[in-house]
């Protein structure tokens, strides 16, 4: 889809399909809309009434302009309430306009900047909201399809003008797309990662895309280090060793590294970034459970426990464009969650590169054994700021369904920046606390610390974060458990499908460049 913004007259513009808009409860539309309307000669106005057309999300209304103006036909996308109105309806009522114009076979499409008259929003983020919606709206993992079958069900959208009448809008929007663009390809690279088959994504695949990433320019540098099972010894790293044991796959723990030149940063900073974030990421690329197995029905989608893990690689695919003045690090423990004759068993005790010890009472508690030592890597880069994205625990999804993700955190000022990030990027988390008083969760009488808690089924993903922050040194830290919102049964809000969404790709992207 190639994306433009037009600075020009909506009524003269040639498409296949011209999007307007109507917010909730509107019977008589105004502005852009209200134009059109006028040029159709107060057809929407009528069709509106006799269609019980009610302008909430995703409600759409399609009529023929029968040559009144050159766009074949006009699409009224419901904005929903303007009382409610944000940038994630923009992003929504363009996703659901593409999505329209997909099914009608419409090649090439005009639409006007939702949001920027009544609705108030800034013309450089609608800019940007729209190309998101609508590239992530189109995005479909096709891969393993036959080629008949994609035929079948794609038509595809070849133009999207977006277009502006006023030349500072038109400006601004110009600069939001761009962006747009770039934060929606490193959300489909990591939905390309999460959805790819289990076998295919392994932990070595991981390393792979992640030297891939490599880039020295005069302005910056990418830096990639893999650490494979030999290495991974010698760092006692026995966390992420212990998982990997019932698999036949390598483990790796991936640290990639963007460092801003001095030259870059000297304007703003004296020669040095402005801070130094680190971000972790659990890559279990497949989890069985290990000996204590999940059921079938819980071990599909299990290929999904390695999201953390692609939403940094996302982030890191895209760095070389945003160019942002910070020091960023990533740091992923991929491995293998599986049953071989070497796995763990009940009861081992594994000794981690922080030399302390864990009691291993649930070998389907992984992810946090996997942390453990990525979370130690992290605390020896002396970060400012460490954001770890994991799916932690199935009690996270039990708590808050699977559209937020769980938040914790040892630093109240970092979540609340994170937490602005992620309302800015419609992918919400919420937060939960880490009591002081729930510290004997995780008392082990042979170890320095157990894995589960023994009092079922209590607190799980508190736990979870507890077990965690025993590996956070004094740094302030972000936990975020996105067990729920990286995969989707269902298709949502137009632009998350079912499958793979990306979660936490456009979150960190947006805390990073502008949090
Ligand atoms: N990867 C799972 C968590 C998960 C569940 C992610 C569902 C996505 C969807 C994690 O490794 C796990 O199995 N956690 C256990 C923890 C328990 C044994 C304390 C869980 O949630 O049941
Ligand atoms: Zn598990
Ligand atoms: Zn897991």
């Amino acid at each position: 889809m190639k994306i433009s913004v037009r600075q020009g007259d909506l009524m003269k513009a040639r498409a296949d399909l011209l999007v307007v808009n109507l917010f909730e409860g509107v019977r008589r539309p105004s502005g852009a809309t209200g134009a059109v309307d006028q040029a159709l000669g107060g057809l929407l106005t009528e069709l509106i009434g006799e269609e019980h057309f009610e302008g909430k999300e995703g409600e759409t209304l399609l009529v023929h302009t029968h040559k009144k103006i050159p766009a074949k036909r006009v699409l009224v996308v419901g904005l929903g309430k303007q009382s409610d109105f944000s940038l994630e309806g923009v992003r929504r009522a363009t996703a659901h306009s593409i999505k329209k114009a997909k099914l009608i076979g419409a090649k090439t499409v005009a639409s006007i900047l939702h949001g920027t008259g009544i609705g108030g929003l800034d013309a450089e983020r609608a800019g940007q909201a729209m190309v998101e919606g609508a590239l992530l709206a189109d995005y479909e993992f096709v891969k393993y399809h036959a080629e008949g079958r994609q035929k079948a069900t794609r038509s595809e959208v070849k133009e999207f003008a977006i277009v502006v009448a006023d030349a500072d809008k038109a400006k601004a929007a110009t600069k939001g797309i761009e962006k747009g663009e770039i934060l929606a390809r490193a959300t489909a690279y990591a939905r390309d990662l999460v959805n790819e088959p289990p076998s295919v994504a392994t932990p070595r695949h991981l390393a792979l895309y992640a030297r891939k990433l490599k880039v020295t320019s005069s302005k910056f540098k990418i830096e990639i280090e893999t650490f494979g099972e030999k290495k991974l010894e010698q760092m006692g790293a026995g966390g992420i060793l212990g998982v990997s044991r019932g698999s036949d796959e390598e483990a790796f723990l991936i640290h990639l590294h963007y460092h801003p030149s001095r030259k870059a940063s000297a304007d703003k900073s004296g020669g040095k970034p402005t801070k130094k974030v680190v971000l972790v990421g659990k890559g279990v690329t497949f989890d069985s459970g290990g000996l204590g197995i999940k059921p079938w029905e819980a071990m599909i989608g299990m290929k999904n426990d390695m999201s953390g893990a692609a939403a940094i690689l996302g982030v890191f695919s895209v760095l070389r464009e945003l160019k942002p003045d910070l020091e960023i690090h990533g740091v992923i423990g991929a491995t293998e969650n599986m049953l071989g004759g070497k796995a763990l068993k009940p009861g081992d005790v594994l000794t981690t590169m922080s030399g302390k010890t864990i009691e291993v009472l649930h070998t389907d508690a992984e992810g946090r054994i996997v942390l453990s030592d990525a979370l130690t890597f992290a605390n020896r880069l002396k970060p400012d700021e460490i954001i770890d994205l994991a799916t932690l625990t199935g009690a996270a999804i039990v708590a808050v369904g699977e559209l937020y993700a769980a938040a914790m955190t040892n630093n109240e000022a970092l979540l609340g920046r994170v937490k602005r990030a992620a309302e800015a990027s419609g992918e919400p988390i919420w937060p939960f606390p880490l009591p002081k008083d729930y510290a004997d969760y995780l008392k082990s009488d042979v170890a320095d610390l157990a894995n589960i808690t023994k009092n079922k089924g209590a607190g799980g993903t508190i736990a979870g974060g507890l077990f965690l922050q025993e590996f956070v040194d004094k740094i302030p830290w972000v936990h975020l458990d996105i067990a729920g919102p990286v995969f989707l049964e269902k298709e949502h809000a137009g632009y998350l499908g079912k499958g793979a969404t990306g979660f936490g790709t456009r979150l960190l992207l947006e805390y990073l460049t502008n949090h």
